[in-house]
């Protein structure tokens, strides 16, 4: 089997297992099922969020590789960073975060929050400098190492303490809720 057709029968799987999560869903919205299929078979919800985090590291390491003769390359990759980040964000901020501020977790839940505003204003400061400036790696230097910074207190301190003090019906709906939260904006 070549490559490409093990990423076709790949997609197919995930296709599939996708679809059978939504299922009762129109055909229509076979592309967003698609979209969202690896974080639903990455498993529950906080296996599902730090394989999403992964993703975005993945996408940073290739994206400070980059010299500023890459302006485009930088665009692209910011793009995707971006997107993946929207929906992620989505995810943890409809239901995650109100989970925990349910959970007399508020002040945990604010200042994540807060982060997640903090990222947002490292994409929108290197949406308006050329990605040709040499002013554009620093930022996205910072902008990494804030993002792993959030990203480690979730993944070490945060969810799966969060998820031990649940019960597994809970655990279950928060996995289902936040599936369709990154569905909808897939
Ligand atoms: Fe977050
Ligand atoms: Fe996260």
């Amino acid at each position: 089997m070549n490559h490409s057709m093990q990423n076709g029968a790949l997609g197919r799987l995930a296709a599939g297992a996708a679809l059978g999560f939504f299922a009762g869903l129109a055909v229509p919205h076979a592309r967003k099922a698609v979209m969202q299929a690896p974080s639903v078979m990455a498993g529950d919800w906080v296996d599902a969020l730090t394989a999403e985090h992964r993703l975005v590291e993945g996408l940073f390491d290739k994206l400070l590789q980059t010299d500023d003769s890459q302006a485009a390359k930088r665009e692209a990759l910011l793009a995707k960073i971006a997107y993946a980040l929207s929906k992620h964000a989505i995810e943890e901020e409809n239901v995650i975060y109100p989970a925990l501020m349910e959970a007399a977790r508020a002040d945990t839940s604010r200042h994540l929050t807060e982060d997640h505003a903090k990222i947002k204003t490292f994409i929108y400061d290197l949406r308006r400098l050329s990605a040709a400036d040499p002013k554009w790696l620093v930022r996205a230097r910072e902008f990494d190492a804030e993002l792993r910074r959030h990203m480690r207190e979730e993944e070490d301190e945060v969810f799966p303490h969060f998820r031990n003090t649940l019960s597994p019906e809970d655990n279950a709906r928060l996995t289902k809720m936040m599936n369709w939260e990154g569905f909808k904006v897939a």
